[in-house]
């Protein structure tokens, strides 16, 4: 599979890709400025256009993001991203999953709940064209449920499990992810998220052979998860260590920097 990975500003890069080349993107990118990376910023605007531009008919965005925490006020920065993306780009709101993270302690605010989960916004270019849902690891077998209709009147339904059975119960959109150091890499990126979670995205809206993009690629979490799960792979990263370390993950060589050059 090729990976090609482009140290630059992800407005610039997207911008030589060709229009409808991309089938999937799996992305975090800089949230409200609670990091710094070396000081770069990111044009929302352009980068959520270009996403639309490069992606094919079909093709899937997964937005991963959090909000900060300003006087007192959460921004509600991930809200304002995910409609820009609805209704300004023309993408659909296809899920608004949670990452829950798991195992990461008590974070936050003394005078709110602790802080557990972050975004996972499922953006489609039209229907997704490849949709292939995962279980959840719990084993049951299907009962003869029933719901209520919105008229009042009782639906038979066959999608409940009760417990042991042999079919696979199927998730939710909920993921129960355990974050930090959990058996990936050990890498010098402060906000790297978990293997998993670029993993279970790959294969739930790519497919062998599809090509899946990271505008945000960081320590290189999307690359190699979608190297190793047969897809080709662009990754995007402005900080050039951060690229050389997404580079490294890889296997592939350092880009020399000009100031190291002599
Ligand atoms: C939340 S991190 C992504 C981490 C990644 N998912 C991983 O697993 O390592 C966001 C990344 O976006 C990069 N970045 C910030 N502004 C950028 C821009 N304009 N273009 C490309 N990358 C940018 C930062 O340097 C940072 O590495």
């Amino acid at each position: 599979m090729t990976v090609t990975i482009l140290t630059g500003d992800a407005r610039d890069m997207l911008a030589t890709l060709p229009a409808a080349s991309i089938d999937l993107t799996v992305t975090s990118p800089p949230y409200d400025n609670l990091r710094k990376y070396g000081g770069y910023s990111f044009d929302f605007e352009a980068i959520a256009a270009e996403l639309y531009r490069v992606t094919k008919p079909g093709g899937v965005v997964v937005w991963v993001v959090g909000d900060a925490t300003v006087k007192g006020s959460e921004t509600g920065t991930s809200f304002r991203q995910a409609l820009h993306f609805k209704d300004v780009c023309g993408f659909s709101l296809h899920d608004t999953m949670i990452y829950r993270k798991m195992g990461c302690g008590a974070c936050g605010s003394n005078y709110a709940y602790f802080q557990q989960f972050e975004y996972m916004f499922v953006l489609s270019k039209g229907r997704p064209k490849t949709v292939n849902r995962l279980g959840a690891g719990r084993f049951g077998k299907k009962s003869g449920g029933s719901r209520v209709r919105a008229n009042g009147a009782l639906h038979r339904s066959k999608t409940l499990y009760v417990p042991d059975g042999d079919r696979e119960v199927m998730r939710g959109n909920v993921w129960d992810i355990l974050a930090g150091n959990n058996g990936d890499d050990k890498v010098a990126h402060p906000a790297r998220f978990p293997e998993q979670l670029a993993a279970d995205h790959i294969a739930s809206w790519s497919a062998p052979g599809d090509t899946v993009l990271d505008p945000f690629l960081g320590s290189g979490t999307t690359a190699k998860m979608a190297d190793s799960l047969g897809r080709h792979c662009v990754g995007i990263e402005l900080n050039p260590d951060y690229a050389d370390l997404a580079r490294g993950r890889l296997g592939l060589a350092a880009i020399p920097q000009l100031e190291d050059a002599d």
